[in-house]
C-alpha cells in the first residue's frame, strides 16, 4: 500500500442478504486530502461508507488502512482504527445537550480531559453556533446545525478519516457554502475526508479526487477538475448536455 494512502479497497463486494450492492469496487484515498463519492440515487454510495465503516460487512476484496487489514473488523474496531462515518440523517442524540453529543465523538479516545478540551475548543472555533448553543438540546437544533454537531462529533473523535453523507442534504445554500469553507479550513489543517456529495458541483468543486459510483461500481475516477471537465460526468450529473 503507497505510503500516502490511508484508505484503501480492492474489489469490494457487500450486499445486504440476498441482495449483492457493491461489486468489486476499488478506492484509494490519499492522506490529507478530500476524496469525494458522487453517483445517482442507489448508486451505493451510503452502502459503500458503511461497509468501510463496519456496519455491512465486507463479502469479497480488500481493505486495509495504514497496514492494516479491516475486512470483517467490527465497527467499533474500525472507529477506533480512526475511520468516522458521519451518517445520512444526522442521528444525533436527540435527548442530550449539544456539547454532550460532541463529547460522545470522544468517548473511545485515550486522550486526558485537556486535550479533549482542547479539541471541543477546536469545535467551537469551527462552528460557532455550537458554542453558543452548547447547552440546547440536540433535538430542537435546525438542520444547519444538527449538521455541524455532527461533523463536530465526528471531529471529537481525532479522525483519521472523517467520511461525511450528504452534506448539504436539506439546508440552504448559505448554510451549505458555511460547511465548505469550514470543511476547507478542516483540510488545510490537515483532515483528510470522504464525501458523499449530491450536488455534484459543490462536491467538484471542493475535492482533490473524485470517484464516480453507478450500479455498485466505479465507473470513473479523476481529479475534480478532470471530472467537471469530462462529458459523461457533465451529462450525467452536471445536467449539461454535450456541446
Ligand atoms: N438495508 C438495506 N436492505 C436492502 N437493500 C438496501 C438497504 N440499504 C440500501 N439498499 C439498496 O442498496 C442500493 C444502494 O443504496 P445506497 O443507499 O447505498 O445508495 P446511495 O448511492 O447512497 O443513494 P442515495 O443517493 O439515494 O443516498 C439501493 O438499491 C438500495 O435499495
Ligand atoms: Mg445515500
Amino acid at each position: 500500500m503507497a505510503e500516502n494512502l490511508i484508505l484503501e479497497a480492492r474489489g469490494l463486494d457487500a450486499g445486504y442478504g440476498e441482495i449483492q450492492v457493491l461489486w468489486g469496487v476499488d478506492l484509494a484515498v490519499r492522506r490529507g486530502e478530500i476524496t469525494a463519492l458522487i453517483g445517482s440515487n442507489g448508486a451505493g454510495k451510503t452502502t459503500l461508507m458503511r461497509t468501510l465503516s463496519g456496519l455491512v460487512a465486507v463479502r469479497g476484496g480488500v481493505y486495509r488502512s495504514e497496514g492494516h487489514d479491516l475486512a470483517g473488523r467490527s465497527a467499533a474496531e474500525i472507529l477506533s482504527h480512526g475511520i468516522v462515518h458521519v451518517p445520512e440523517g444526522r442521528r444525533l442524540f436527540g435527548a442530550m445537550s449539544v456539547e454532550e453529543n460532541l463529547l460522545m465523538g470522544a468517548y473511545l479516545r485515550s486522550a486526558s480531559r485537556a486535550a479533549i478540551r482542547r479539541d471541543l475548543d477546536q469545535v467551537y472555533t469551527t462552528f460557532p453556533k455550537l458554542r453558543e448553543r452548547r447547552n440546547q438540546q440536540a433535538a430542537t437544533l435546525s438542520g444547519g446545525e444538527q449538521q455541524m454537531c455532527a461533523i463536530g462529533r465526528g471531529l471529537m473523535s481525532a479522525p483519521l478519516l472523517l467520511m461525511i453523507d450528504e452534506l448539504s442534504l436539506g439546508l440552504s445554500p448559505l448554510l451549505v457554502e458555511q460547511l465548505v469553507d469550514a470543511l476547507r479550513a478542516l483540510n488545510k489543517d490537515g483532515t483528510s475526508i470522504l464525501l458523499v456529495e449530491q450536488d455534484v458541483t459543490i462536491a467538484l468543486d471542493l475535492c482533490d479526487r473524485a470517484f464516480v459510483m453507478d450500479m455498485g461500481r466505479i465507473v470513473r475516477e479523476g481529479s475534480g477538475e478532470e471530472l467537471l471537465a469530462d462529458p459523461i460526468v457533465r451529462d450525467a450529473y452536471l445536467g449539461v448536455l454535450q456541446e
